[in-house]
């Protein structure tokens, strides 16, 4: 399928088309030199290179010597620049005041975990869940409760949702849990949240005094529905919710390290003056000035990148449907990831699967909790072509093996 370059945003569709395995293992990212000879899908990373304008403004940076530690005014800019996206994007006319910076997204859950949580206390997952949501309460003493997400609907029509467990969510509630992880758009699902679900979580919480980390990182990938910033459904919402997000997905820029927290909670703005001051030092100048670019000049390009990443999913989605029958899927409303289940055809572990006998590397999905158990997490953000060779490898594997 040939994709229409729009030109203006720098954005090279043609050139990614004919980016190879080889050429991204020559880059050096971890996802394609990890495994030498795989295909790499399981890190959540674009394979698209840098938006030409954050390129210049880290070239200027680097010319002009703008590489100490961060600055104030830089701290700003990118809380403005952040205010500029949320508002033009989801319509949350955000003060920038209340924006601080991080070096990463997992920073301001650490700073949650020990200052909201607490250790010997509890929090909720949600699973299947982003690895590390899991692993790093474990660092804080703070105990993880696993919920699993409920499928309904058809899958076979192509009518399946993913819900939330409520009733489960409530008991644990009940039973003292005071801590939730909303991960919204979900990875690594997919799930968009409804406007009823998020107002159903947030009475939920209210009733059990419950505060909520909020990460909002996959926000600008929303294919079915649309995004709705939690903290925006209602004041009770705003003061439940600790909220992170960063341009790090959608400009793939995770290894600049500056992510933002937004603190809709007064309290929580006292809180992060006295403790999270280090947290801020560590966030990098060049993540603010890559950041700020970003979000202030770098829409047009990941218009670009979204409309490529949409041409993936429409491919993705038809092969599920057509060619990978028998696998359990339900096809993502935001992100570039996908959650497939392939217990139905008998696979214990499917990524060890994948790896040696597609020599495809995918998450595996024991890592996203106990209910991904013959499971695996796919990263579909690659060059449409590999992504074709990704599927065939997979598909020619199960078909050698008489499952597909
Ligand atoms: C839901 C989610 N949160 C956070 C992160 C990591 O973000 P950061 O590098 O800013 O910690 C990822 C990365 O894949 C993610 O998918």
């Amino acid at each position: 399928m040939e994709m229409k370059h729009r030109t203006g945003s720098g954005f090279d569709a043609d050139a990614i088309d004919h980016t190879t395995a080889a050429d991204l293992a020559a880059v050096g990212s971890d996802k394609w030199t990890r495994y030498p000879g795989c295909i790499g899908a399981f890190i959540a990373e674009m394979d698209y290179g840098l938006a030409p304008c954050i390129q210049k403004a880290i070239d200027n940076a680097c010319d002009h010597c703008k590489l100490g530690y961060i600055p104030e005014p830089w701290k700003q800019r990118v809380a403005e620049a952040c205010a500029g996206w949320q508002r033009s994007h989801y319509g949350w006319d955000v003060d920038p005041s209340i924006i601080r910076v991080v070096p990463d997204v997992l920073e301001a859950y650490e700073i949650f975990l020990r200052e909201l949580v607490g250790a010997g206390n509890s929090v909720i997952v949600p699973t299947p869940a982003y690895m590390p949501f899991l692993s790093v309460p474990k660092l804080y003493d703070v105990d993880v409760i696993e919920i699993e997400m409920l499928q309904s609907g058809d899958a076979e029509t192509g009518e399946a949702q993913w819900v939330f467990d409520f009733d489960a969510i409530e008991r644990a509630f009940a039973a003292g849990c005071h801590a939730f992880v909303l991960c919204n758009p979900h990875n690594p699902i997919g799930k968009v949240l409804t406007l009823e679900e998020e107002l159903r979580l947030s009475d939920l919480a209210a009733q059990y005094d419950v505060r909520i980390f909020n990460d909002e990182i996959h926000a600008p990938f929303v294919f079915e529905g649309k995004h709705i910033p939690f903290p925006t459904i209602s004041e009770q919402a705003a003061l439940q919710s600790m909220t992170a997000t960063s341009a790090s997905k959608s400009f793939n820029i995770p290894g600049t390290k500056c992510a933002q927290v937004l603190l809709t909670n007064p309290a929580d703005r006292d809180m992060w003056a006295v403790k999270a001051e280090w947290s801020e030092h560590q966030t990098a100048t060049i993540g603010a000035i890559a950041t700020t670019t970003a979000y202030n000049e770098g829409d047009l390009w990941f218009q670009d990148a979204f409309a490529y990443v949409c041409r993936n999913l429409a491919l993705f989605d038809e092969q599920m449907r057509e060619r990978f029958t028998g696998v359990g899927y339900i096809k993502p409303q935001g992100t570039y990831i996908a959650w497939l289940d392939f217990s139905p055809l008998g696979i214990d572990d499917p990524a060890a699967y994948f790896l040696e006998k597609a020599q495809v590397a995918l998450t595996d999905g024991r890592s996203c909790g106990e209910t991904g158990a013959g499971c695996v997490r796919v990263n579909i953000a690659m060059p449409y072509p590999l992504l074709v060779e990704c599927l065939d490898r997979m598909f020619n594997a199960l078909h050698a093996d008489g499952l597909l």
